[in-house]
């Protein structure tokens, strides 16, 4: 049973901790602190899903399957590091610095068109797209963006997940009113540069 702890939290959402796995530093471990069940059980099916489908995982972390901890079940998903060996940092976070950081800009916008784009190809379903549930890899080749948290499909006959066409609408509505969010959130000039770009 894998010793989960104040030592190795390294994130906390709405419903989840997240902790590096003590076996291996390059995973995560994500238990249900508060209500999240049935998240976790559209996150995994969908998973699941994506796993048949045999897709490239540049866009999100790999899922390994559930492991018990002390703290109940745990699932086990990588862990995205910076190349330079750091827990990478949330979109929010980037977002809320970027009065300080307007360098950055024009990567971060780099960094969600790709993702937009691995997502259209792939034919990815997510969920409402938030800023603290997407996280910037810095890489020596440039800036990833990646989603962690909320994927997947709640329509009752999830057409979307099995014909490119639907899917596509679908992406391009949810990255609308991710857009949307972004502009809303925040009325910082740097913001309303990257949503122009993306
Ligand atoms: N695979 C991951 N790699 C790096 N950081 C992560 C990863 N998954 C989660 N995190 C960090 O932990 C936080 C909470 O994780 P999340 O999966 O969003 O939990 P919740 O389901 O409670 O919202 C994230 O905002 C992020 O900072
Ligand atoms: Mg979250």
């Amino acid at each position: 049973m894998l010793e989960l702890s104040a030592a190795t939290l390294v994130g906390k959402g709405l419903h989840r901790e997240v902790h590096v796995h003590p076996d291996d530093d390059s995973k995560c471990v994500k238990v249900v602190v508060l209500r999240g069940e049935e998240e976790t059980r559209r996150e995994q099916a969908y998973y699941r899903f994506l796993q048949r489908r045999n897709i490239d995982w540049i866009s999100l972390p790999q899922f390994y399957g559930n492991e018990e901890t002390n703290m109940g079940p745990g699932a086990v998903f990588d862990l995205i590091r910076d190349d330079d060996g750091q827990v990478s940092k949330t979109l929010a976070f980037y977002l809320d610095n970027l009065s300080s950081t307007p360098e950055l800009v024009e990567s971060i916008s780099q960094a969600l068109i790709k993702l937009k784009r691995d997502l259209l190809e792939q034919n990815i379903i997510t969920m409402t797209l938030k800023p603290k549930n997407m996280v910037l890899q810095l890489r020596n080749d440039g800036m990833r963006c990646l989603i962690i948290d909320n994927i997947g499909n709640s329509d009752i006959v999830p057409i979307s997940s099995y014909v490119r066409f639907f899917g596509r609408k679908k992406i391009e509505r949810k990255w609308g009113k991710f857009k949307q969010s972004l502009k809303r959130d925040d009325s910082q000039q740097q913001i309303e540069v990257i949503c122009k770009r993306i």
